[in-house]
């Protein structure tokens, strides 16, 4: 019989079972219906799953839940009040950095670490943060533009 963890999700706790090897994406999805971190290749290549946890991007299907318990979990739909994600948002929609969207949640995940802790990234900075975020659809220039927007948003 599993045994029910408590998350703390978006600053909520939030109580799942365990068992086998069920990853952090498996219940932030399919237990809990947060949906913003995206199930795409599953297996830890193409970063659509990206989580903060404990501010550091973490790819969530190689991250087992049973090792989140007490961690703070946030994903886009918790950090609707802060500075970096809002101007992030604005920028990526500025730019056109959001096309189909499904890598978005997680580019803007691995983003806003990136701002939270070097608030002025040069280009060069900013490709290597999101360099593990794949994106089928825009060639990532408009992404890398948008990030450098944010960034000198907030520090104005
Ligand atoms: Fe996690 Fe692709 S779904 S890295
Ligand atoms: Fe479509 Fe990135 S906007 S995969």
């Amino acid at each position: 019989m599993a045994e029910g963890l408590a998350l703390i999700v978006n600053g909520k706790i939030a109580r799942v079972a365990v068992g086998g090897a069920k990853t952090l994406l498996s219940a932030l999805r399919d237990d809990l219906r947060v949906l913003s971190p995206k199930r795409g290749c599953n297996q830890g290549v193409c970063g659509s799953c990206t989580v903060l946890i404990d501010g550091e991007p973490r790819r969530a299907c190689l991250t087992l839940v049973e090792r989140c318990e007490g961690v703070d979990v946030r994903t886009v739909e918790g950090l609707a009040n802060d500075k970096f994600m809002q101007a992030l948002q604005r920028a990526f929609v500025v730019s056109g950095g959001v096309q189909c969207g499904f890598c978005t949640p997680g580019v803007l995940a691995s983003a806003r670490a990136l701002l939270a802790e070097t608030p002025a990234p040069d280009e060069g900075e900013v490709k290597a943060a999101l360099s593990g975020n794949l994106c089928r659809c825009t060639g990532y220039r408009t992404i890398v533009e948008a990030v450098l927007a944010a960034a000198k948003e907030v520090s104005l």
